[in-house]
């Protein structure tokens, strides 16, 4: 397969390359993809002054990313499984699709899309489970130059108002229902409630796919059966500008509002492709599964684009790990027999939770490649995974990535670059790392801890935050000269290996998913009886991180205090969904503040990790009794 390295002397030589010359490097991976007009230059940047960040990468080239999945690989691939799907429940019939009945699918639905009046620059928002729909409708986007603005289908609905209002969504895309495990999802129902706040929206498009009635409001509402019916799949795809929006994603940061994360068309092509078949040494004819959904950055890089512009067969489901019971992951590898299989930790340390029977009694015998992403991976989960599912025959690509980032940045190559438990390894070609003091100098050699930042552009960034430049700027340029600053901390170890340790901001990594603390925050702030709460992660066993509130509340009566845990959790799924639930809540009279008003956050930190002892400097505090009685209190917490 063209650009895939094959050894490690190989992976350094190209390192080499990608740093010293980058236009070239890059320039000769882009030449393998199919352009309509070929770029004047390779990129164009700069991550400082006004308008910063300035990201230009294949300046005046023109394409489109589905030409480059579908039309360039259709002669070899037509009648090659592109999408596999694996429905919620077992017993349903599985769904396979060629890359040329995925094509005509995507043509047709791109025509639909057109036809009630999407135009290239639209933002379509869309809200639906894991179904072949769900790439079909992202894709048929890119077909027409639309700009997909994906949302978990887990976020309530105020959180999906947020973002329809901030992209100003023309359409939302959802289904009836979804199912995770016994649960059903009404997704329509939600979309409703959603749209009752956003004037943007002109139709909703609903998927039909569990069959149960639903509200429909005529004009607004189209099924997607009827939407589709005699439109022709013939379509000429839409000729976009390399710097094109692709899609908006949107992600939490250290501020209450979702950040738009813009992802532009030739640089994310280019990168997610190269990055597939690099990190996970995909060969034709195996068989690839990714079991993140869509809704996150690794289900669009690493389900849809990456393996799809690489021409691979990349599987999608619908169900969670655990249901109908423990061994659901490894029917599903034997039933097709599944040669990569790219997961989260935290479904490791749930699995590994569950007992090893549920792995042993299958046939994992197709397995070569295992992956992780979204979280650091204990050096116990990791060797459970190597040991027990890769039975030790298996590379661990253990890859570090982000939202913004586009595609892996940190990661072994399968079978090339030797692995150590708990390291994310080496950056990939044309990924320049630095560690950094809070001041913004650079540790130079190896051995050394500190703040990861990026120094070089790669295709894969982020160009903006929608709506915002400057908060793109504010958020990832202003901290340090220069430098793009990734919020997490990092080891560079004594052979320039790198081990990521976590998050430096107000960011919590709860099972592997990105939840701001001021998100959270701002929810249950929602709560009537609430005048004040303070957000911190804490380390939970499954989730990696867990979500503990300290919360003020207003005097209240014995029964509205025994009822008020509950409350705040139904406040926190109203406003955001089940994912931000906080593990714990604890009452208390007061929090820990500066004389300026500032919660020392540390201390929370500190006290939800159990670790009261050495609370460092608290002279600054305005009462330090509130600390105590915080203590006093977590105690309790602990022990319920
Ligand atoms: C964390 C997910 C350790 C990190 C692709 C990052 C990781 C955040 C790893 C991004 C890893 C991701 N080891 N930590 N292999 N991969 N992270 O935007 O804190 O949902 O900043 O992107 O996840 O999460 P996001």
């Amino acid at each position: 397969m063209v650009n895939k390295i094959t050894s490690l002397a190989e992976y350094f030589r190209k390192y080499q390359e990608s740093v010293a010359d980058p236009d070239g490097f890059w320039g000769n991976i882009a030449e393998t993809h199919f352009w309509q007009k070929k770029w004047d230059q390779v990129l164009d940047w700069s991550f400082e002054g006004k308008d910063a960040p300035r990201v230009n990468w294949f300046v005046n080239g023109k394409l489109n990313i589905t030409e480059n999945i579908f039309e360039r690989n259709m002669f070899m691939r037509k009648d090659q499984v592109a999408i596999i799907w694996e429905p919620n429940d077992p017993k349903d019939p599985e769904v396979k699709l060629t890359y040329g009945e995925l094509f005509d699918k995507v043509k047709q639905f791109a025509n639909a899309l057109k036809k009630i009046g999407v135009e290239k620059g639209d933002r379509v928002a869309i809200y639906l489970p894991m179904i072949p729909e769900l790439a079909i409708a992202m894709l048929a986007c890119a077909r027409i130059g639309a700009i997909h603005s994906i949302v978990f289908a887990g976020f309530s609905a105020s959180a999906l108002a947020d973002r329809v209002i901030d992209a100003k969504a023309k359409v939302v895309i959802t289904s009836d229902a979804g199912f995770r495990g016994n649960k059903t999802i009404p997704l329509k129902a939600i979309v409703d409630e959603a749209l009752e706040k956003c004037p943007s929206v002109e139709h909703t498009i609903v998927y039909k796919h569990n069959g149960d009635d639903i509200k429909f409001k005529d004009n607004h509402d189209i099924w997607w059966h009827d939407l589709i019916k005699g439109v022709s799949s013939e379509n000429t795809a839409e000729v976009m500008d390399a710097e094109d929006m692709l899609f908006i994603l949107y992600t939490s940061g250290s501020t209450g509002k979702p950040k738009g994360v813009v992802h532009t068309t030739g640089g994310y092509m280019v990168y997610t492709e190269y990055t597939f078949k690099n990190v996970f040494q995909y060969n034709d004819g195996d068989i690839y599964w990714c079991t993140a959904d869509i809704g996150w950055v690794t289900g669009h890089s690493y389900i849809v684009y990456g393996p799809l512009l690489t021409g691979a067969t990349s599987v999608m489901f619908e169900g969670v790990p655990t249901w109908p019971d423990a061994g659901r992951f490894w029917d599903i590898v034997d039933k097709y027999k599944i040669t990569h299989f790219y997961t989260a930790p935290t479904a490791i340390r749930a699995l590994v939770a569950q007992g090893d029977q549920w792995v042993t009694g299958h046939d994992l015998s197709s397995l070569r490649v295992l992956g992780t992403v979204g979280e650091p991976i204990n050096e116990e989960a990791w060797r459970w995974y190597h040991d027990v599912v890769g039975k030790g025959k298996c590379p661990i690509v253990d890859t570090w990535w982000q939202t913004e980032t586009g595609g892996i940045m940190i990661s072994p190559l399968a079978g090339i670059t030797p692995t150590k438990p708990s390291l994310a390894t080496l950056p990939l070609p044309g990924i320049q790392p630095v560690l950094v003091d809070p001041e913004g100098n650079e540790l130079k050699g190896n051995a050394v801890e500190g703040i990861l930042c990026i120094k070089y552009p790669w295709p894969g960034m982020l160009r903006t935050t929608y709506g915002d430049h400057q908060r793109c700027f504010q958020t990832y340029f202003s901290a340090f000269r220069g430098l793009y600053l990734t919020g997490d901390g990092a080891k560079r170890d004594e052979e320039g290996y790198y081990r990521i340790i976590g998050r430096i901001d107000d960011v919590i990594n709860v099972s592997g998913h990105r939840i701001g603390t001021a998100e959270v925050e701002d929810a249950i702030n929602q709560h009537p009886k609430v005048v004040e709460s303070a957000v911190v992660g804490y380390p939970h066993e499954i989730k990696g991180s867990g979500i503990y509130a300290y919360v003020i509340c207003e005097e209240m009566s014995d029964t509205d205090l025994a009822n008020i845990e509950n409350e705040i959790k139904a406040t926190v799924t109203k406003f955001i969904g089940p994912i931000a639930k906080p593990d714990k809540i604890q009452i208390v009279s007061g929090l820990p503040k500066t004389r300026s008003g500032k919660i020392m956050r540390r201390i929370l930190r500190k006290i939800g990790e159990g670790d009261a002892t050495n609370l460092g400097d608290t002279s600054t505090l305005l009462d330090p009794h509130v600390v105590e009685e915080i203590i006093e209190g977590a105690k309790v917490e602990v022990k319920r």
